[in-house]
């Protein structure tokens, strides 16, 4: 069987890690969240003195870019690959709501998109990749076979994402999360770089009232029917 390519996109909180990670799984694919690297990089300039409360040295951050490592390793016990920065297991520190509040300002900077798409392309060049995102579909790979596009309201992204925060001990308010949701959103489609936009060919699916398992259906019958697809114009192409 032929492999393809899948591009998950969408504004944040919609679930589409949740469903990627499973539709790699179910496909026997790699699964890689692009997200966590550019939170990996932020993590990196908070600890490294880029960010203070106030001021984001982006030009500090440039200059140490080539000392930043990041790498996935798949942890047998959670079905999936886990972030890695500079030899350091940080799956957990990156989810904070303090690496929230600085990502989408780093992700503005184009020598870390530069460096990250590089990385990211690296990852599916051999195909079998499910990778999630906000510009996997336009950018990193804009010849993917499936392309998604996931939206769902503001409230209920910030809803789902509050009580993921609440379920893993966080001290947060609904307020505070839904606020940068919404400023997520705002920076992640206007940045100047890549900007969060659907690609033509995507396919939208709007999950606000939906459960993870049809939206996992929804997306899983997608990659089948792309994956036959695929097969057949491989099984006709000449030799
Ligand atoms: O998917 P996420 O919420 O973990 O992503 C965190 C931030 O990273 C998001 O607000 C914007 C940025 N990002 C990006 O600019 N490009 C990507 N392909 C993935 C994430």
């Amino acid at each position: 069987m032929t492999k393809i390519t899948i591009a998950i996109d969408g504004f944040s909180s919609t679930g589409k890690s949740t469903v990627a990670k499973r539709l790699a799984k179910a496909l026997g694919y790699v699964y890689v969240d692009s997200g966590a690297m550019y939170r990996a990089v932020t993590l990196f300039a908070m600890q490294n003195g880029f960010i203070e409360t106030d001021c984001f040295d982006s030009d500090g951050l440039i200059s140490q870019l080539e000392n930043i490592e990041i790498s996935f390793k798949f942890n047998e016990t959670l079905g999936f690959a886990e972030v890695y920065l500079n030899g350091e297991n940080v799956e957990s520190n990156i989810r904070t709501l303090e690496v929230s509040q600085f990502v989408s300002l780093v992700s503005t900077v184009s020598e870390v998109r530069e460096q990250l798409v590089k990385q990211q392309q690296g990852f599916g060049k051999d195909k079998g990749v499910v990778m999630d995102g906000r510009d996997i579909g336009t950018v990193v790979f804009p010849d993917a076979e499936l392309k998604v596009f996931m939206t769902a309201s503001a409230e209920k992204r910030a809803q789902r994402r509050y009580e993921e925060l609440i379920e893993r001990g966080d001290d947060v308010c609904y307020d505070d999360v839904l606020q940068n949701v919404q400023t997520r959103d705002r920076i992640d489609s206007t940045r100047d770089d890549s900007p969060l936009v659907m690609a033509e060919d995507a396919m939208k699916v709007d999950n606000s009232n939906m459960s993870l398992e049809e939206q996992f259906q929804v997306v899983l019958e997608l990659s089948e029917e792309k994956i036959k697809l695929n097969q057949k114009k491989s099984d006709t192409r000449p030799l």
